[in-house]
């Protein structure tokens, strides 16, 4: 199978064949972490850049040892960090590293389509690590490649997504991603935090997309409960009474999760607040996949790396 875009963008962009053939390619790639000696020599000579102007902790780790464990060049950059603070813009930035020939460069940024900008300015491989609320097409594969694992197919299942959709670009990814493979996606939170093109979204996923009108219905005989955090540091009014009130309404508890699917898998994307969106015997409990969710980011990032620089697919 074939995966011929230079960057990755979105999983808006991508064919199932697409979707498959990353998925695949990560299954193949697990068993390296597994190793007592973690390192393939796939991306000798190959160098990546992390360019991060958000904070993280999964993403870019996991792009890292990514990176290291296929022997590429591994190097993080943060806005923080870097001469972005004495006023360069993002496209003077991407220009200068890409004077130093980078094979990828993983960007995360708060605006909407900042990696789409760069892909059309540099040579180098772009692959979004979430821009604004737009989308993290990584979390959403590895997320497939969770359920996949634990499910063994994707296609026919009912997940819901919970929580802060207006300021998530997790769940925008996944809907994409999950509607595009078949499963039936139901979307759940308070009404002020479901942003109105998901509708539209509805409309362009066949049917196959819902709004739930309670947390409850979202929830209601799931085969996967996917929470997502509230994202405050994207809000500049206020969308609840307060977090208490919101725990109550929206939180996952084990109670709430009995209206699942007695099988049903838990999934978040973190990093998690305990006791806001999702309670601590939750996270705790068999059913939580969110240390496997991070433990999958690694072979998913392994194989996009893979799949833009490393084959001879492009
Ligand atoms: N899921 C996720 O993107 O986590 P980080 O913000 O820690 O990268």
């Amino acid at each position: 199978m074939a995966f011929n875009s230079k960057d990755l963008l979105g999983i808006r962009d991508l064919t199932v064949e697409d979707i498959e053939t990353v998925l695949e390619t990560a299954e193949s790639f697990k068993e390296v972490s597994a190793r007592a000696i973690k390192k393939v020599p796939t991306l000798r000579g190959k160098t990546v850049i992390n360019l991060f102007f958000e904070p993280s902790t999964r993403t870019r780790t996991s792009f890292e040892i990514a990176a290291k464990r296929m022997s590429a060049d591994a190097v993080n950059i943060s806005a923080t960090t870097s001469s972005i603070t004495k006023g360069e813009t993002l496209i003077d930035t991407a220009r200068n590293l890409e004077a130093m020939s980078p094979d990828a460069i993983v960007i995360r940024h708060p605006s909407p389509g900042a990696p789409h900008q760069l892909a059309g300015l540099v040579n180098a491989s772009i692959i979004n690590g979430g821009d604004g609320a737009h989308e993290h097409p990584t979390q959403a594969l590895l997320d497939a490649f969770t359920i996949r694992e634990h499910k063994k197919r994707i296609s026919g299942l009912k997940i819901a997504i919970v929580g802060d959709i207006m300021h998530s670009r997790v769940a925008r990814s996944n809907t994409h991603l999950l509607t595009k493979l078949g499963a039936h996606v139901r979307i759940g939170g308070p009404r002020t935090m479901i942003p109105p093109d998901y509708q539209k979204i509805a409309g362009a996923c066949e049917g196959s997309l819902t709004v739930a009108s309670s947390v409850d219905e979202a929830i209601s005989g799931a085969d996967v409960v996917m929470m997502l955090r509230i994202q405050r540091e994207r809000m500049s009014e206020a969308f609840f009474p307060s977090l208490k009130e919101y725990s109550i309404q929206y939180g996952l508890t084990l109670r709430r999760l009995d209206l699942a699917d007695r099988d049903c898998i838990v999934m978040h994307p973190g990093p998690i607040n305990r006791g806001v969106e999702i309670n601590s015997d939750v996270v705790d409990s068999k059913r939580s996949l969110i240390l496997d969710q991070v433990t999958n980011g690694v072979a998913v990032r392994m194989a996009v790396l893979f799949l833009l620089v490393g084959s001879e697919a492009r």
